[in-house]
């Protein structure tokens, strides 16, 4: 017998009783907008029952919960009333065709406001060079008022609602948001929940001493609780700071700060601070905002005892968020951000939670298989831990912003007879050119003496070997590193999901070493891979043979030959054997359409047998889609060095 579940009837009464108040307080407003409003009711009345639940089953123990509840829904109103019509649209648009972003037409770029045009009116201008992309997902990095000199990127927000001065205001990014619409173009930010700067204006009053504010963020006169913590917390930053805790003077407390010193932890067993980013996140989905970057989700819920990643609760606390934005502005997707080990990763991909997540397994994994040649990780780990629940999709990436960790499970490293932690210590040497006869010029980034782990930062071109082979002035090995990074986008293309360049990367930025000249950048590597893009001299370059000008004409082609090929389009993918350790292969398959796609992370040719491939239906002469060329399977298939096949045996 199941245990009776009173929480529908409840949901359904409080609803009852709350809603009268929500139609009386707002009557004049609703008087005009009679068709939209039942719309509206219609969504509440669908996700009620379980933002209740969620929302109880954080906040439920707390005497004023229905008070929480009854501020969450007004607030809900009221931010849907603020809603511009045309996004209104745009929500009814989305409701019919909620799937659209499994397209294999949806292709996306990543960037700084201020590295890519100084700000957002220059940004608009160059929206013919997103459609000479053919992009149609635009993420800007964190572009909020920040605190001036090291503000993590932009990741400390002081103001959720205002834009750094230095980039422009918010009207102009609600512009901004108009115009890509009319280009077909989604804009993604960053939701930056997990923690706000310290000169937020919540940080702010905490420091004064306000204890509502204080209650936002984690708080303690002195060791006792953090001891306890600290105990199983990991350091995310290590040569920055030891420890997840900072002693603030003005207060005479230490405050959690997972990150920075200067990033504070919320609180989200405080229900205000849950309604509270509610709030900012409605607000801006109202400026335009499609798509939420969700940032550091596995931190936003704290239990002693454990490392405070990946606790039920922060599920429980984005599905509230996902129900809230279904209500109020249901065109929004949500994108986790969690860079932790798989079996996390994809545990918050849900449509009732993050629709689309980073695919942090892939990216490590092509460079695992780039470092060693051999594809026998790659190929283990994709077979059983690519597949996601119906109506989400991967965001397959190369670079990002961010360093790239190691984040593979070590029993499937085992089990095809890799010793996991020897590898990741390789794979460190690897990437930081110190592993003899490596091509990549990467650089350590957060060296944890503890452990003696790091992490690796470095552009896509310096970490595939073009940096070292340009320096060289080798055309071969200019040649081979062009290939190694040409089939890695090939791959991110092709595999199912959508692929997110890093902005950049389009024309092989290599690093720019210059951040160790800033005293705000000097201990964080990343800057290295974060370089002001040099359009003078692309422009001037125009058409011309020069490397750059090759890399972007085949980001081109490799994006509109994927928009031509619906096998590509989100869903099953199929890792395949190939018979060759060198060859990394997989089928896509769409109604008739089968692409067998394969890649040879070796420097040799290398060939894949007949017997192999038969076995997928490959057979006799088939196109190569990528080389529009008839190839023979007769014989075995042979595949050049570094080069990536995509075979239609439909
Ligand atoms: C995310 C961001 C990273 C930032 C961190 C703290 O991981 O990608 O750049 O440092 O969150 O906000």
């Amino acid at each position: 017998m199941t245990d009776y579940d009173w929480r529908p009837e409840q949901a359904r009464k409080s609803l009852n009783r709350i809603f009268p108040g929500v139609e009386e307080k707002f009557a004049d407003k609703l008087v005009d907008i009679h068709g939209d409003w039942q719309k509206f009711k219609i969504r509440l009345n669908t996700q009620w029952e379980r933002l209740f639940t969620y929302l109880h089953a954080l906040y439920g123990w707390q005497y004023d919960f229905f008070y929480t509840i009854e501020r969450v829904l007004y607030s809900l109103v009221e931010y849907w009333l603020q809603r511009p019509p045309e996004l209104k649209l745009l929500d009814e648009k989305r409701q019919a065709d909620p799937n659209w972003f499994l397209s294999e037409k949806v292709v996306g770029i990543v960037l700084y406001v201020d590295l890519f045009s100084d700000n957002l009116t220059k940004l608009k201008d160059h929206i013919p060079y997103f459609k000479k992309l053919d992009l149609n997902y635009l993420h800007l990095m964190p572009l909020f008022s920040v605190p001036r000199g090291d503000n993590d990127g932009g990741y400390a927000v002081s103001d959720y609602r205002a834009i750094n001065p230095d980039l422009g205001t918010m009207s102009e990014l609600s512009e901004l948001t108009i115009r890509l619409r009319e280009e077909g173009i989604s804009l993604a930010l960053d939701f930056v929940f997990n923690h706000t700067s310290d000169e937020h204006a919540w940080a702010r009053k905490a420091r004064s001493g306000d204890p509502d504010y204080l209650n936002y963020y984690f708080t303690y006169p002195d060791r006792e609780l953090p001891d306890q913590f600290q105990k199983y917390l990991r350091d995310i930053f290590p040569t920055i700071r030891r420890g997840s805790f900072t002693w603030n003077e003005e207060m005479q407390r230490w405050v959690w700060t997972t990150f920075n010193s200067f990033q504070w932890d919320l609180n989200y067993s405080n229900p205000e601070v849950m309604r509270a980013m509610m709030e900012e996140m409605l607000y801006l989905a109202n400026q335009g905002v499609e798509i939420f970057r969700l940032d550091a989700v596995p931190f936003i819920w704290k239990r002693l005892g454990t490392n405070c990643e990946n606790q039920p609760e922060a599920h429980t606390i984005i599905r509230a968020f996902n129900a809230m934005a279904k209500i109020a502005a249901p065109c929004i997707l949500f994108k986790s951000e969690a860079i932790v080990h798989p079996d996390e990763v994809v545990k918050y991909i849900h449509p009732d939670e993050c629709q689309l997540s980073y695919n942090p397994l892939l990216m490590a994994l092509v460079w695992e298989s780039l470092a060693t040649k051999e594809v026998k990780l790659l190929e283990h780990s994709m077979r059983h831990r690519n597949r996601i629940p119906a109506g989400c999709a991967w965001v397959n990436y190369l670079r990002c912003h961010d360093d790239i960790g190691w984040s593979f499970d070590d029993d499937d490293a085992r089990k095809v007879g890799i010793d996991p932690i020897g590898h990741r210590k390789f794979l460190n040497m690897f990437y930081t050119g110190k592993y003899p006869g490596s091509f990549a010029r990467g650089v350590p980034f957060q060296f944890n003496p503890e452990n003696g782990d790091i992490r690796i930062s470095g552009t896509l071109s310096s970490l595939a070997g073009l940096e070292e082979a340009v320096e060289k002035g080798d055309n071969e090995l200019i040649e081979k590193a062009v290939r190694r990074i040409n089939m890695l986008r090939a791959i991110q293309v092709s595999i199912g999901g959508i692929p997110l360049l890093y902005g950049g990367d389009e024309f092989g930025q290599m690093n720019d070493y210059t951040y160790v000249t800033d005293p705000t950048r000097i201990n964080d590597s990343r800057w290295v891979h974060r370089a002001k893009r040099r359009w003078e001299a692309r422009d001037d370059l125009a058409d011309q043979d020069t490397l750059e000008w090759r890399f972007f004409r085949e980001m081109v082609k490799l994006f509109r030959l994927r928009k031509e090929i619906p096998a590509f389009q989100n869903g099953g993918m199929e890792v395949i054997s190939t018979g060759n350790p060198h060859l990394f292969g997989y089928i896509r398959t769409f109604e008739n359409q089968r692409i067998l796609a394969i890649n040879n992370f070796s420097d040799k040719p290398q060939k894949a047998d007949t017997g192999s491939l038969e076995i997928y239906g490959a057979r006799g002469d088939v196109v190569n889609l990528l080389s529009s060329k008839v190839v023979s399977i007769e014989g075995g298939l042979l595949v050049e060095d570094y080069r990536a096949v995509w075979l239609d045996i439909s």
